[in-house]
């Protein structure tokens, strides 16, 4: 399997209950821009699962090498790569916030992600697993930058599920609303409306082994953003969402 973002707890998380569930593969890739932090991950699905892994360093706001990605292969992959970066209120003119959240959640991601498409496509089987956010489907006033990029990310995936459909490759679109992460650490949080990392990661598990193309973190994120998605202009500008 091909993770990015490997220090997102729900990429652990996920790969656990991929481990858990009796998967296994000839090796795990850890892409990670903190591969020092990856390695303790490394170490607990080797000791647990006998499962061999190998760490990569991949920052995507740096430089990329493909010729150090050039050697992995696998049939799996999960990507759980974002950046939040600043409110609108603290970060809306701050270029370097901006470029940063643009950069690792869709501009500089998806080259990647299409680095191990090619592979799969060639190949004619895979399946890759994509987290956008329900941040995508409508641009709210306090994180408008992220949500954009998401919407990119979000219509990128589409676009790839279906050039990828009669070439056997399958392309899953998760769409997170809330999940308890360091991503969101200190935020105000509505327990109903919030997954924690092991509960995303089943869910996610679910739905690859189901075969779904989208799938929302947690069900209910799909009727609050129906509800959304439906506010009439008008009225949606003055909301303070
Ligand atoms: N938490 C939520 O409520 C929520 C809601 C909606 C959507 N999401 C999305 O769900 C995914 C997982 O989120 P999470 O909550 O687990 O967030 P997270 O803990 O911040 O994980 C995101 C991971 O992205 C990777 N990353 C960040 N900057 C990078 C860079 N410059 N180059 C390469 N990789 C970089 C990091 O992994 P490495 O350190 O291994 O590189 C980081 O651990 C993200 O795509 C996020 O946008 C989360």
């Amino acid at each position: 399997m091909i993770v990015l973002g490997s220090n997102s707890e729900v990429a652990q998380a996920f790969v656990e209950e991929c481990l858990a569930k009796g998967e296994r593969f000839p090796t795990v890739y850890l892409l990670s821009s903190h591969p020092e932090t990856t390695a303790k991950f490394a170490a607990h699905i080797q000791v647990k699962f006998l499962q061999n892994s190998e760490i990569i360093p991949l920052d995507l706001m740096k430089t990329i090498h493909y010729k150090t990605l050039e050697n992995i292969d696998s049939d799996v992959l999960f990507c759980a790569t974002g950046y939040l970066g600043l409110s609108t209120e603290d970060g809306l003119y701050d270029n370097e916030n901006t470029e940063r959240i643009i950069g690792v959640n869709y501009a500089k991601l998806v080259p990647v992600l299409n680095f191990f498409a090619k592979k799969m496509e060639s190949k004619r089987t895979g399946t890759m697993m994509v987290l956008s956010s329900v941040a995508g489907e409508r641009g709210r006033q306090s994180n408008f930058i992220y949500g954009s990029a998401k919407a990119g990310l979000t219509a990128y995936l589409s676009g790839l599920r279906n050039y990828m459909f009669d070439k056997k490759v399958r392309v899953m679109t998760v769409k997170p609303g809330f999940m308890d992460t360091k991503m969101t650490e200190g935020l105000p949080s509505n327990p109903a409306l919030t997954a924690s990392p092991k509960k995303a990661a089943q869910i996610i598990y679910k739905a690859f082994k189901s075969q779904k193309n989208v799938v929302y973190v947690l069900p209910i994120w799909a009727i609050v953003m129906l509800i959304i998605r439906n506010i009439p202009e008008f009225i949606f500008k003055k909301l303070k969402l």
